[in-house]
């Protein structure tokens, strides 16, 4: 019998090594354990690179095992004696087209589909009753206002932005994402006591169920005073160009 190539016992090794890898996991889990193990494609990825290396591995330990395993390649890469123009043409164009189809393969792999947004702005809670009634002590003057200015930049505007419009350096790296407190869906449709609730409790306090798990609005209370809340709060109207909606 003719021994099979050593290219292609590789090339199977491998494929059988990645249907499993691909196929055969979850159903093995789920009959060992009752569930499915999820496989997210990255560690399918990796699994198979490192079955390839081990197979190179195996194959390279002995120098003709090597050389046998390249014979297919090199066989095809050499002009035959006499050169045949079939092979020539083949030759050619498995090198042309090689590149862009490993770039093809990599783009789809890195380009993310579109998406519709997740979280629309402007979706807005009941406020809890113990801030119903909360107001706010301080006068609007040019002082509180350029103080809570000062108090925004050092803490808000790493996420909403230097100009409130929820585009701060970090803002990309949350879903939902910070809110834009330009956008007239935002603060001007919210009164200055359910600014206070989101301020002091961040997303940790928004109501089970919504969006608390996901929020990265931090929970101010206990990092800021009450007065400093209040500052910022008509900081963020002022410079934003709103005024706080009128309470029910
Ligand atoms: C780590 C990033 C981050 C920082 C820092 C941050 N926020 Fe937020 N903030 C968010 C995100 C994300 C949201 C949207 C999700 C949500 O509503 O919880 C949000 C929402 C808000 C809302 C609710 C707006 C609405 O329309 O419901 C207010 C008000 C707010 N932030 C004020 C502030 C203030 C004031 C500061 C500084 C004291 C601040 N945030 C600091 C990320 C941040």
């Amino acid at each position: 019998m003719k021994k099979v190539p050593t290219l292609v016992r590789a090339a199977m090794a491998f494929v059988i090594l990645y249907g499993f890898f691909a196929f055969g996991i979850a159903p093995v889990t789920k009959a060992l354990v009752g569930t499915a193990a999820p496989l997210p494609s990255s560690l399918v990825l990796m699994y198979s690179g490192m079955s390839a290396a081990a197979i190179l591995l195996y194959v390279s330990l002995r120098e003709e095992r090597w050389r046998d395993f390249f014979r297919p390649v090199v066989r095809f890469l050499r002009d035959d004696e006499p050169p045949t123009r079939a092979k020539r043409f083949a030759r050619a164009a498995v090198l042309v087209l090689l590149p862009p189809a490993a770039g093809a393969w990599a783009y789809a792999r890195a380009s993310a589909p579109p998406e519709p947004p997740a979280d629309p702005p402007g979706i807005h809670f009941n406020l809890p009753d113990k801030y119903a009634a909360v107001e706010n002590p301080l006068p609007w003057t040019e002082d509180n206002v350029r103080e809570g200015g000062i108090l925004y930049t050092r803490n808000c505007a790493m996420c909403h932005g230097d100009a409130q419009d929820g585009n701060g350096l970090f803002a990309r790296a949350w879903q939902p994402r910070p809110a834009n407190f330009r956008d007239t869906g935002t603060i001007a449709q919210l009164d200055e006591n359910y600014l206070f609730w989101r301020i002091k409790e961040g997303g940790p306090g928004l109501p089970k169920g919504s969006i608390e798990h996901r929020s990265a609005m931090p929970v101010w209370d206990g990092v800021l005073t009450d007065d400093e809340i209040w500052k910022i709060i008509m900081f963020e109207y002022t410079s934003a160009g709103v005024k706080p909606a009128k309470r029910k």
